[in-house]
């Protein structure tokens, strides 16, 4: 049953080959300083750096470059980028131009250049909102998975303390806009092209698996998840097959927008929150560590939630129920989703990303156990998922 909850997504996005046209319009809505924010350089080499900067120099932009932001953006970069900024005098807005990293450091750096506290305390241990100005953020997306382009989120790396914490912010940080061109995903190596992929799966299974109601969004999220199957087996046979790759770009937007969200009481999030764990020890590309341990978890939890894994092994799998019980029903969609996993070349375990039995303790203890999905996790069953992970 639907309780209250409030919709409201501030982002405009442009879609297709010509988004690009609308940065113009959108950058003089602004301040003269830009600071223009990136990655490691593959934009310079697929030639939307010179596009982008075109554009800033038509609308006589000031700009201040911010480049190196690595995958899983650090709080170190982020420290750094504020002083940046700080030492330009005033930034009007920030233009992100990359992956999830990239936008992600961004709004972590939109709430950080005129706040007085330290913003990892401040935002992602304490969970608070700015209380200072923001910078306004737009962004043009490179990457396809996170949902960074149109929602709140922030996920930062703190590797003195082995952490990485995500921040939801609320719409102030929100992109102002998103520039959403299909082609401009086209570099991206075979790895990250899939692992947005499970990274787009595992956004819509974790709102999925929670809650025994009937809920459209569940519905909702049935329908992307079959067109996500259907577009990445595509993509990943023929990757440069525009047609998979606009709708793979647009489910992921869909996916991690709030609208599945909304009825959902918060939805799982714990395979999101196994997977940072892993990633703050490991440094592993984020949708690889979603990969290697969804399976040994949704095994751990199915039998709490079994009549969802049923649904889902019928509605998104196609696993005909006849002559099974439940539990084989739910077992053989989790089977099939491992095929699909393993078409697509991810990750199946976490020995491959570089974790060592070692490690395991650590991992579970910066692990997060939330409490929205079928089962409540302890520390000792996050060693468990972890052992099955590593096999
Ligand atoms: O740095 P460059 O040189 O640009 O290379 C990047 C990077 O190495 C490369 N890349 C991006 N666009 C490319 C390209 N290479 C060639 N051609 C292109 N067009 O891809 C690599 C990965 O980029 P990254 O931005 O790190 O990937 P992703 O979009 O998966 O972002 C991952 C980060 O987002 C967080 C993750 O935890 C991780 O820190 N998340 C953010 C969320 C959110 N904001 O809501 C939710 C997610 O669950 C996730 O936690
Ligand atoms: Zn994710």
């Amino acid at each position: 049953m639907l309780g209250n909850f409030t919709f409201s997504n501030p982002t405009k996005l442009y879609f297709g080959p010509d988004a690009l046209q609308n940065l113009k319009a959108e950058l003089e809505k602004y301040g003269p300083t830009v600071m223009l924010v990136y990655g490691g350089g593959s934009i310079k080499k697929n030639g939307i750096y010179d596009q982008v900067k075109k554009v800033l120099g038509d609308c006589g932009k000031k700009v201040i470059e911010d480049g190196g932001v690595m995958p899983n953006p650090s709080l170190e970069k982020l420290y750094d980028g504020i002083e940046k900024a700080r030492a330009a005098g005033n930034v009007d807005f920030i233009l992100a131009v990359g992956g999830g990293s990239v936008i992600d450091y961004s709004k972590g750096l939109s709430a950080s250049i005129h706040c007085k506290e330290d913003p990892w305390k401040k935002y992602y241990v304490r969970q608070e909102e700015p209380d200072c100005p923001v910078v306004p953020v737009g962004s043009v997306l490179t990457m396809v998975g996170t949902g960074s382009e149109m929602n709140g989120g922030s996920v930062i790396t703190n590797t003195a303390e082995t952490m990485k914490i995500g921040k939801v912010f609320g719409e102030k940080l929100y992109p102002k806009f998103a520039i959403l061109n299909p082609n401009f995903t086209l570099t991206l190596p075979h790895n990250q092209m899939v692992a947005g992929c499970f990274d787009i799966m595992s956004h819509i299974m974790e709102q999925y698996f929670s809650g025994k109601d009937d809920n459209t969004s569940d519905y909702l999220s049935e329908g992307l998840m079959r067109s996500l199957i259907h577009s990445s087996r595509i993509a990943n046979k023929d990757p440069n097959n525009y047609e998979a790759r606009s709708n793979i770009m647009w489910t992921a937007t869909w996916a991690l927008n709030t609208l599945l969200g909304m009825g959902k009481n918060g939805g799982d999030w714990e395979v999101h929150m196994i997977g940072h764990a892993v990633g703050a020890y490991t440094h592993a590309t984020h949708g690889m560590t979603l990969s290697a341990v969804s399976l040994p978890y949704y095994r751990f939890v199915m039998e709490a939630g079994l009549p969802k894994f049923k649904r889902f092994a019928e509605t998104v799998w196609e696993v005909d129920p006849k002559g099974k019980n439940d539990k084989e029903v739910a077992e053989e969609g989790l089977k099939k989703m491992g095929e699909w996993m393993k078409e697509l070349g991810l990750a199946m375990n976490i020995k491959d990303l570089g974790a060592k039995p070692e490690m395991f303790e650590g991992i579970a203890k910066a692990t997060i156990i939330l409490k929205g999905g079928y089962k409540v996790l302890t520390q000792e069953d996050v060693i468990k998922i972890l052992q099955a992970a590593y096999e």
